[in-house]
Order: structure tokens, then C-alpha cells, then sequence
């Protein structure tokens, strides 16, 4: 199953009623974070950063992006994107769409331009 066929099943079995369409509640119940320290974009860029990146780029130290950029910044930067506060929506679009490395870049097809730009809004959260 899928992360986002999970998400769906989870937020149908919390609210008891289909949730298709609910993306930005889901994310709430199952990522809680004060609401108002994210815009939306962010929080709906964070499910789909744990569906599209989180294999490689999760804040553990077995994923070879974040292992990659442990190398990389020898700790003078998070090796998990998601620590960084210096990541631009630009800088992160950049990278998604050439990839870089071992990293693949995503087509349209699989990532929409919204959807980077949700994962762009949510990687340049800390840097406001
Ligand atoms: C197959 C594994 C893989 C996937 C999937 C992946 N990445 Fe990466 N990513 C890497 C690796 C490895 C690097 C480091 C390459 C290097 O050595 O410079 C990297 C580098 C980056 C960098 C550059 C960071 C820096 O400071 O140099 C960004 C930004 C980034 N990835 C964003 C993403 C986003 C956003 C996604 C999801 C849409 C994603 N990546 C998916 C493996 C992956």
C-alpha cells in the first residue's frame, strides 16, 4: 500500500466518513503541528515529501540522501533537508526537476509544479 493509500485509509478510519479531498486535515491529524506556523502549501508539501523524498531523504542516518549530505556538509548543515533553514523554494525546485547525483529528477508526471511547490514551501519553512 502506498503512504498516501494509507493516508487516506487512516484519516477515513479517525473521522469515520470517506476523507477524499480532506488533504490538508489529514495532514493535520497525522503530523500535528500548530497550524499557524505553516502556511497550507507547507503542510500539504509535507505529505508529499514523506510520499516522494522521505526513502532517501529522512532524518535517519540509512538514507542515502541524507547520508550523501552528511558527507557533503560534514555536519556543518543538517544532513536531514527537513533540519535545514537555509533551503529556498528555488533551490529546491532546481534540484527536483534536475536531480543531482544518485538522485532522479521528477517529471511533471510525477511530481505536479504544485506539488514541488508544496515540497519547496515546507523544505524553506525555517527559513523565514
Ligand atoms: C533516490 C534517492 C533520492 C530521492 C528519492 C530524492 N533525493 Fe534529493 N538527494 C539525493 C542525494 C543522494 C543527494 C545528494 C547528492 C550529492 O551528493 O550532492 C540529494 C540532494 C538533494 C538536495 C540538495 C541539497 C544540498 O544541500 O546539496 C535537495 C534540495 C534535494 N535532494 C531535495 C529532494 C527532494 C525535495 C526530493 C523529493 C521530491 C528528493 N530530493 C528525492 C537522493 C534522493
Amino acid at each position: 500500500m502506498s503512504l498516501r493509500a494509507s493516508v487516506v485509509t487512516a484519516s477515513m478510519v479517525l473521522m469515520g466518513a470517506p476523507a477524499f479531498g480532506a488533504g490538508p486535515a489529514v495532514s493535520w491529524i497525522l503530523f500535528p503541528e500548530p497550524a499557524s506556523s505553516q502556511s497550507a502549501a507547507a503542510q500539504a508539501g509535507k505529505v508529499d515529501f514523506l510520499h516522494a523524498c522521505a526513502v532517501c531523504h529522512a532524518a535517519q542516518a540509512d538514507r542515502p540522501g541524507t547520508m550523501s549530505l552528511q558527507f557533503k556538509y560534514a555536519g556543518r548543515l543538517p544532513a536531514a533537508l527537513e533540519q535545514r533553514t537555509d533551503l529556498t523554494p528555488e533551490m529546491v525546485t532546481y534540484y527536483v526537476r534536475h536531480g543531482i547525483a544518485m538522485m532522479p529528477s521528477f517529471r511533471k508526471t510525477e511530481l505536479s509544479d504544485a506539488q514541488v511547490a508544496a515540497i519547496a514551501a515546507y523544505l524553506s519553512r525555517k527559513g523565514k
